[in-house]
């Protein structure tokens, strides 16, 4: 399980916070793409390694369990 590519969809509070503590489990935390640089950016400080992507294509074709973390009015 801990060898499951992980990636994110959407770097807020939720993502990133769950993101940050999934690494430290253990896990392989991946990929992100978030809508923002910033957000993108932070996620990448909390979470070194991870291979930002700049459309969330790039999450789907490369992680193997993707969580979205967006808001919920954007998940669609
Ligand atoms: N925080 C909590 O304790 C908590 C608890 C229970 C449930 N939730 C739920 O979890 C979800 C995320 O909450 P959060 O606290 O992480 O919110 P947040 O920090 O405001 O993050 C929102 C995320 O959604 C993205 N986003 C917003 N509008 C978008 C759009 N139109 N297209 C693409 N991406 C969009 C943002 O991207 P950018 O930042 O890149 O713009 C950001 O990654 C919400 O539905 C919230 O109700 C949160």
């Amino acid at each position: 399980m801990r060898d499951i590519r992980i990636g994110f969809i959407g770097a807020g509070r939720v993502g990133t916070a769950l993101g940050a503590r999934l690494k430290e489990a253990g896990y392989r935390v991946t990929d992100v793409w978030s809508r923002s640089p910033q957000s993108r950016n932070r996620f990448l400080q909390h979470v070194p390694g991870t291979k930002v992507w700049e459309d969330p294509e790039g999450v789907l074709r490369s992680s193997e369990l993707i969580f979205v973390t967006t808001s919920d009015d954007a998940i669609a």
